[in-house]
C-alpha cells in the first residue's frame, strides 16, 4: 500500500485548551486541519512510531470519518497496534482504563465532552498518555509547537476500514484490533464496587432509579452494567442510544440540560436514584427524590465514605480538587487526616498526584469525579459509587447528605456562567478584578470581610511545573469564597464563570434556599466584579 506525503501549511489556532483541541465541525474539516494536528501528535510523542495506541471517540458527527484519517495516518507513521472500539466508540473513562490495561504509548479520543455536537456543532480531539490520562502542559504544548512548524504529513491510501466488525485486521503493516467499547471498564467496575450488593438492592423492589445517557456515549455502557449485571429493570437507562448529534440536545449532566431526568425526581411518583452523564462519559450528575447533590458534596461524601467501598477499604493516601470547587472535601480530609491538595482546573493536574500515590480520590465542581482506578474522571464510577453507598446504608440520598452536613457543616455553593461573552469585555473583568488584589484584604462587605485575594498559580509537586493565572480567589472570613474564572474549552467567544461558596456548620440553617443563601455573595461579586457594567449582562446564561 502507497504512503502519501503530502504538504501543509501551519495553522495557527491548534493550541490544547483544559481538556484538548476543540473547534466547530467545519474547522475540523478543513483542508489538512484534523491532519496537521494528528501528525503534531505523532511527531511530538516519540513512543508512537513502533508502538501502540488506543482511539475512539464519542460518537459524535464527524466521529467516523477521523477515525478513518487517523488510522492511515496512523499506519503511515508506523505505528504497529491500534486498540479500536468497535464503531469507532470509547468512552474517555474506558479509553483510559484501555490504554493502562493494555499499557499502549497513548491514545486518541474525539470529543468534545458536553459541547453540543452535529454539523453546525462542536468536535474535539485529544492525547492522553501512557499512564491513561490527558496529555499534560508539557504534552500539549509540545504538540502545540509542532503545529506551528508543520510542512507536511503522511498518510496511507487504503480503504475504509470496517469499524463495525470486531477482531482483527490489517492496514498495512498495522494492526487494528478493534474491540467490544464496554467490556473491560464493566470488568474494572465490576472489582471496585460490590455488585452483589448493589444486585439486592435493585432485587428488594423498594428501589427505583433511572439513567440519563443523554443520546450520549454512555448508553451502551449504562445498560450492560445497570441492566444486564446489576439487574435493574429494562427501561432504568434512558436515551441510551447515542446520536451524533445527542438527538439535538446538550450532552451536560446538569440541572438545565439535564432537566429531562431531573423531572423524574420531582412530585409525588419521583424516583428514588437519578444521575446522567455527558458526552463522552466523563461527568456524573447525582440526584435524589426531590433532591440535588452537588458535585463538591458528592466528592466530600466519597471522600469521608470511602472505605466502605471495597477497592478503598484500605483508606484514602489523600484527595484533592479543582480550585474552585468547593472546600467540603477539606474539612472531610483535616477530619479524617489525609492530605487534600488544590489543583488548577482539568483532569490534567491530578495525574502526578496519582500516579505518585499522594491521593486516591479527586474531583471538580464541574461533574467530575473520580479516582485511581484510571486517570480521566468517571461518571458511571461515581453512579456506581452511590449506588454501592445506598445499597450497603439503605436510606435515602437526601439523608446521606444531611447527614454529612450535620457532620462536617454544609459548604453552600453555586456557579453562575455567562456565556458567549465578547472575548475583550470578560478579560476586561479579569483585568479589572487583578487590579484590585492587593487592597481587596481587610475590606468589609456588609457581613463579609475579604481575608486573602490573589491570582491562582500552582507548582505540581511531583514534577515541579509551575502553573500561573489558573482564576481570581477572593476568600472571605469563615471560609466563604468568590472565584472568577475564564472558560478554557468554549469554541465561541468567552465565558466567564463565577464561583459562589459560603460554610454553615448550624444544622438549623443547613436547609435554607441556595439562592437566599447565595444572594450576598451574588451582590459582592457584582460589585467586585463590574460585571454587568463590563460585559452588558444583567445575569448568568446558566447557574448550576
Ligand atoms: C470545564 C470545567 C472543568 C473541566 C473541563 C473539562 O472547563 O470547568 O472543570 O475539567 O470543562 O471537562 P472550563 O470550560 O471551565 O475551562
Ligand atoms: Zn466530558
Amino acid at each position: 500500500m502507497h504512503i502519501s506525503t503530502c504538504s501543509t501549511r501551519p495553522f495557527k489556532d491548534q493550541r490544547p485548551g483544559t481538556s484538548g483541541l476543540r473547534k466547530k465541525v467545519a474547522t475540523f474539516q478543513r483542508d489538512n486541519y484534523l491532519e496537521n494536528f494528528v501528525q503534531a501528535i505523532l511527531d511530538s510523542q516519540p513512543g508512537l512510531s513502533g508502538g501502540s495506541l488506543v482511539l475512539g471517540g464519542d460518537g459524535r458527527y464527524f466521529n467516523r470519518g477521523a477515525i478513518q484519517i487517523i488510522l492511515a495516518m496512523a499506519a503511515a507513521n508506523g505505528v504497529a497496534r491500534v486498540i479500536l472500539g468497535r464503531g469507532g466508540l470509547l468512552s474517555t473513562p474506558a479509553a483510559s482504563c484501555l490504554i493502562r490495561k493494555n499499557q499502549t504509548n497513548g491514545g486518541i479520543i474525539l470529543s468534545a465532552s458536553h459541547n453540543p455536537g452535529g454539523p453546525g456543532q462542536d468536535f474535539g480531539i485529544k492525547f492522553n498518555t501512557p499512564n491513561g490520562g490527558p496529555a499534560p502542559e508539557a504534552v500539549t504544548e509540545a504538540i502545540y509547537r509542532r503545529t506551528r512548524e508543520i510542512t507536511q504529513f503522511r498518510i496511507l491510501d487504503a480503504e475504509s476500514v470496517d469499524l463495525d466488525s470486531m477482531g482483527s485486521c490489517q492496514l498495512g503493516e498495522m494492526l487494528v484490533d478493534i474491540i467490544d467499547p464496554v467490556s473491560d471498564y464493566a470488568e474494572l467496575m465490576s472489582g471496585i464496587f460490590d455488585f452483589d450488593a448493589i444486585r439486592e438492592l435493585f432485587a428488594s423492589g423498594e428501589f427505583r432509579m433511572r439513567f440519563d445517557a443523554m443520546h450520549a456515549i454512555t448508553g451502551p455502557y449504562a445498560r450492560q452494567i445497570l441492566e444486564e449485571m446489576l439487574g435493574a429493570e429494562a427501561g432504568t437507562v434512558i436515551n441510551g442510544v447515542p446520536r451524533e448529534d445527542f438527538g439535538g440536545g446538550h450532552p451536560d449532566p446538569n440541572l438545565v440540560h439535564a432537566h429531562e431526568i431531573v423531572e423524574l425526581t420531582r412530585g409525588v411518583d419521583a424516583i428514588d436514584f437519578a444521575a446522567a452523564s455527558d458526552g463522552d462519559g466523563d461527568r456524573n450528575m447525582i440526584l435524589g427524590r426531590n433532591f440535588f447533590v452537588t458535585p463538591s458534596d458528592s466528592l466530600a461524601i466519597m471522600a469521608a465514605t470511602a472505605t466502605m467501598i471495597k477497592a478503598y477499604s484500605n483508606g484514602l493516601t489523600g484527595v484533592a480538587r479543582s480550585m474552585p470547587t468547593s472546600q467540603a472535601v477539606d474539612r472531610v480530609a483535616r477530619v479524617l487526616g489525609f492530605d487534600c491538595y488544590e489543583t488548577p482546573t482539568g483532569w490534567k493536574y491530578f495525574g502526578n498526584l496519582l500516579d505518585s500515590n499522594r491521593i486516591t480520590l479527586c474531583g471538580e465542581e464541574s461533574f467530575g469525579s473520580g479516582s485511581n482506578h484510571i486517570r480521566e474522571k468517571d461518571g458511571l464510577w461515581a453512579v456506581l459509587f452511590w449506588l454501592n453507598l445506598l445499597a450497603i446504608r439503605r436510606v435515602s440520598v437526601a439523608d446521606i447528605v444531611r447527614q454529612h452536613w450535620r457532620d462536617y457543616g454544609r459548604n453552600y455553593y453555586t456557579r453562575h456562567d455567562y456565556e458567549g461573552l465578547d472575548a475583550r469585555d470578560a478579560a476586561g473583568v479579569v483585568q479589572h478584578l487583578q487590579q484590585q488584589l492587593d487592597r481587596l484584604p481587610g475590606t468589609r462587605y456588609g457581613h463579609f470581610t475579604v481575608e486573602f485575594a490573589d491570582e491562582f498559580a500552582y507548582t505540581d509537586p511531583v514534577d515541579g511545573t509551575h502553573s500561573s493565572h489558573q482564576g481570581i480567589r477572593i476568600g472571605f472570613s469563615k471560609g466563604s469564597r468568590i472565584v472568577f474564572r475564564l472558560s478554557g474549552t468554549g469554541t465561541e467567544g468567552a465565558t466567564l464563570r463565577v464561583y459562589l461558596e459560603t460554610y454553615e456548620d448550624n444544622p438549623d440553617k443547613q436547609d435554607l434556599p441556595i439562592a437566599e443563601v447565595m444572594a450576598p455573595l451574588v451582590a459582592i461579586a457584582e460589585q467586585i466584579g463590574e460585571i454587568a457594567k463590563r460585559t452588558g449582562r444583567d445575569g448568568p446564561s446558566v447557574i448550576t
